[in-house]
């Protein structure tokens, strides 16, 4: 399984700069770093898939094929029960074009109006987040959250944004539209995805390129490679080539200053990838170099 360390670049595959500021605050203090899909001048695909599996991993692959690099997506919407889950992952389509959300809500409680009424027992809803982390090669983990509740109408409150007014969280009496942000993100169905993300993700997080056997994890540094493109992150991966040679030096190729130097001129002559940084470029000869 391919797997993150300090010092990555990881795409989110949003053209949403909220989105994409979240996620940073969450993967800078691991050392990693996020950009957006924007930024790289990537489409945002169209959502053709039934579920929100699907789209989210539609999104990452899509991301991660275009850029090189390992990115993040995320899909999420509202699920009414006795609507059989709708809107779904319609949520945002049925606010309409002018993405009116008053509109989007009148259209839930007209449909629970038709079918449940609002008379009896509240109509129980959750809404729910799908995050995917793709990788270039095709590889992808997918991580859910969920957030149990009712709806109520009208809605209530103007904090938050979507559906937040008429929902109502288990356990709480105001709808996220009433709560705190804050009181929001503490029990989000976003928050819990990005939990099961970090835990299986990020911590622990390898500060160096290590493997369980405590041997060289040559695929470690391929994937370093692979995903920088500053002279800081550059920097970076030679100082990690210096702590690799320190520690595992008997399995380099070229573990001589001489042997690795021929090597490395080898490698760099080359043809040069119009596509690639220059960077990423030095990057891979440097770990060719010690392992051709
Ligand atoms: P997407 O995940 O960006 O495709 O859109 C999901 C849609 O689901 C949003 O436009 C909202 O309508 C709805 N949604 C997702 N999360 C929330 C939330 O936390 N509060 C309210 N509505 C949400």
């Amino acid at each position: 399984m391919n797997k993150l360390w300090k010092g990555m670049k990881l795409v989110v595959a949003s053209h949403n700069p909220g989105k994409v500021w979240e996620i940073n605050q969450l993967i800078q203090p691991y050392g990693l770093d996020a950009v957006s899909a924007a930024e790289l001048g990537l489409e945002e695909p169209e959502e053709t898939e039934a579920t929100f599996e699907g789209n989210a991993r539609l999104k990452a692959v899509a991301a991660a094929k275009g850029s090189g690099l390992p990115a993040l997506a995320d899909d999420s919407g509202l699920e009414v029960e006795c609507l059989g889950g709708a809107p779904g992952i319609y949520s945002a389509r049925w606010a309409g074009p002018g993405k009116d959300f008053g509109v989007a809500m009148k259209k839930v409680a007209d449909e629970i109006t038709a079918r449940h009424g609002w008379a009896g027992q509240a109509p129980r809803a959750n809404f729910i987040s799908v995050l995917c982390l793709a990788w270039p090669d095709g590889d992808a983990q997918i991580f859910e959250g969920r957030v149990f509740g009712h709806l109520v109408w009208p809605a209530r409150g103007g904090n938050g944004f979507g559906y937040d007014p008429m929902f109502v969280p288990d356990g709480e009496t105001r709808t996220f539209g009433e709560m705190e942000p804050k009181e929001k993100y503490a029990i989000s169905h976003r928050t819990r995805a990005f939990a099961a993300f970090k835990a299986a993700m990020l911590d622990g997080i390898a500060p160096t390129p290590t493997n369980v056997s405590g041997g060289r994890d040559v695929d470690a540094f391929a994937a370093a490679a692979a995903s920088l493109s500053t002279r800081v992150e550059a920097a970076a991966f030679v100082a990690r080539m210096k702590d690799d040679l320190v520690a595992h030096g008997a399995e380099w190729k070229n573990a001589t200053l001489e042997g690795y130097l021929d090597a490395l001129a080898r490698e760099l002559q080359r043809a040069p990838s119009n596509e690639e940084p220059a960077w990423r470029q030095l990057a891979k000869a440097m770990l060719a170099a010690s392992n051709d």
